[in-house]
């Protein structure tokens, strides 16, 4: 298990691009670092390795490193950035998935007039279906395109609310048969076609907008933000050892523990 960090050295809120975002909701940087080693220390504990890719000025989200793509059949699938206010953090991405010997499926030739993809906030796999996540930062299209992805093994899932922008906020495969959601998050039709491939625990609103959804899985352990009592105890009786992370910090960009990493094998 091998999960991709950025440290948040230029973390912050300098723009809104989501509806948790308000530009005089500043960052506390002290409690940032805090959380973030507290994650980064949690991770670790539950038997993963951490890789970092170094933290760019001028890219404030960038320690959100779920959005830099898609690890799909040992190849990294890139994302493309829908704003502007993060299209920067790429070729950082890119380098250092390059540099670490990564296949990628989609080379940044042509990056214009390309579908969005926000990558693993989006496309989550459970075992080797994978939950297409789209309305909002990807594009359906993205998928539909791609050579590389197993057209037949793909569940589209509509996202229809703005506060739940990424499928990482509202959907979370526990293994390759049982997942917890938020299902007032997705369109009816997304609802069904979720149900039917997957055993889903509903999560409440309440501890939704908590980002209880946005959880790291390692195995029986499951890593996921405070003050989320309900979920918790449903996934103990279902058998994972749950890990509660203060992520209030990151709560205010629209992201959490699930956000703050991607999974790279
Ligand atoms: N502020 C970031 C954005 O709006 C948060 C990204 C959260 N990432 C995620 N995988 N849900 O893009």
């Amino acid at each position: 298990m091998k999960i991709l960090m950025c440290r948040p050295d230029y973390y912050g809120i300098e723009y809104e691009i989501n509806p948790w975002m308000k530009l005089e909701h500043k960052v506390n940087h002290a409690d940032a670092l805090k959380q973030w080693n507290e994650l980064h220390k949690t991770i670790l504990f539950c038997g993963a390795q951490i890789e970092l890719v170094p933290a760019a000025p001028g890219w404030p989200d960038m320690v959100f490193t779920a959005n830099a793509g898609l690890i799909y059949k040992n190849q990294i699938i890139l994302s493309r950035f829908k704003y502007p206010e993060r299209q920067g953090e790429l070729p950082h991405y890119q380098t250092w998935f390059t540099q670490a010997g990564y296949d990628i499926a989609n080379p940044t030739t042509n990056v214009h007039n390309q579908p969005f993809f926000e990558g693993a906030g989006d496309a989550l796999l459970a075992g080797d279906i994978l939950f297409a996540g789209y309305g909002f930062r990807t594009d359906k299209k993205f998928y539909q395109q791609a050579a590389y992805l197993d057209q037949h093994k793909l569940i589209y899932c509509e996202l229809t609310d703005p506060y739940f922008y990424h499928l990482d906020t509202c959907f979370c495969p526990l293994n390759a048969e049982l997942a917890i959601w938020y299902p007032a998050a997705f369109n009816q039709e997304a609802q069904k076609r979720m149900s039917q491939q997957i055993k889903l625990i509903a999560v409440s609103e309440e501890e939704a907008k908590r980002f209880a959804c946005n959880a790291v899985v390692l195995d029986q352990h499951v890593i996921l933000p405070t003050n989320c009592p309900n979920i918790t105890t449903l996934l103990q009786n279902n058998g994972f050892q749950v890990h509660a992370c203060e992520m209030n910090e990151y709560l205010k960009a629209g992201g959490a523990c699930k956000c703050l990493t991607l999974r790279l094998d």
